[in-house]
């Protein structure tokens, strides 16, 4: 089976390179079939020069309704299994997510469900939190709220900054996005009776990074 897999992002796309690189590393069994931008931006171009068949929607000239009626029919017609969003800075209507039930996936930077929505960063700082992190989980029609896939946490140093902070969370975050992917193209993480479960837990090679199935209490 070839898994096809959508890519959604909004901005540098440093997620959606280190997906492409699982993806591509496997391609008997999955694919990347289509990335989609909300804006003309960086991970845009990023994704046309590796060749991939990536697109612009814009909301600004389309509005909500007719951008989203435009990704819903392209993702349709490439029968997606699954569509990844990539720092896609855009909250998907009830309509978009029930079109595909349990096939729209998230990475948010943060220990969900601690702070949702923006400035999460800040917000860890903000409230002396010992650690940060992010989570990877199923989109449902509350903003970051649907199933928790896995979650990596860092610790916070007494030192660090928004900048800092995020700077070292980005590579945990490409390791746990490219975790979940690699599971689902292998069967490690599988549909079994309507829930998705791991059958080996995930851990993680990266030195101060806390890695689990369930989410993480801090
Ligand atoms: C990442 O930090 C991702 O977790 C975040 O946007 C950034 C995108 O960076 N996503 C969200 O905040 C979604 N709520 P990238 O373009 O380099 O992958």
């Amino acid at each position: 089976m070839n898994l096809k897999f959508a890519i959604a992002l909004s901005g540098r796309g440093s997620n959606m390179l280190a997906l492409h690189d699982v993806i591509a590393a496997m391609p008997d069994k999955a694919s990347c079939v289509c990335v989609i931008a909300d804006k003309d931006c960086l991970g845009l171009q990023k994704a046309k020069e590796l060749g991939l068949d990536a697109h612009h929607v814009s909301y600004k000239e389309l509005g909500k309704d007719a951008a989203e009626a435009q990704i819903i029919a392209c993702l349709q017609e490439h029968q997606i299994d699954f569509l990844l969003l990539a720092g896609f800075m855009r909250i998907l209507s009830p309509t978009f997510v029930d079109a595909f039930p349990q096939k729209i996936i998230n990475i948010h930077p943060s220990l969900l469900p601690k702070y949702k929505g923006v400035g999460t960063h800040r917000r860890a700082l903000d409230a002396g939190d010992t650690h940060h992190g992010a989570t990877v989980h199923f989109v449902t029609a509350e903003l970051d709220d649907g199933p928790i896939l896995s979650q990596a946490a860092i610790p916070i140093q007494p030192d660090d900054t928004e900048d800092t902070l995020a700077a070292r969370l980005l590579p945990a975050e490409h390791w746990l996005y490219q975790t979940v992917v690699n599971a689902l193209i292998t069967g490690d993480l599988a549909e079994e009776n309507g829930t998705y479960q791991w059958k080996t837990a995930p851990h993680c090679e990266l030195s101060d990074v806390i890695v689990t199935d369930c989410p993480i209490d801090r």
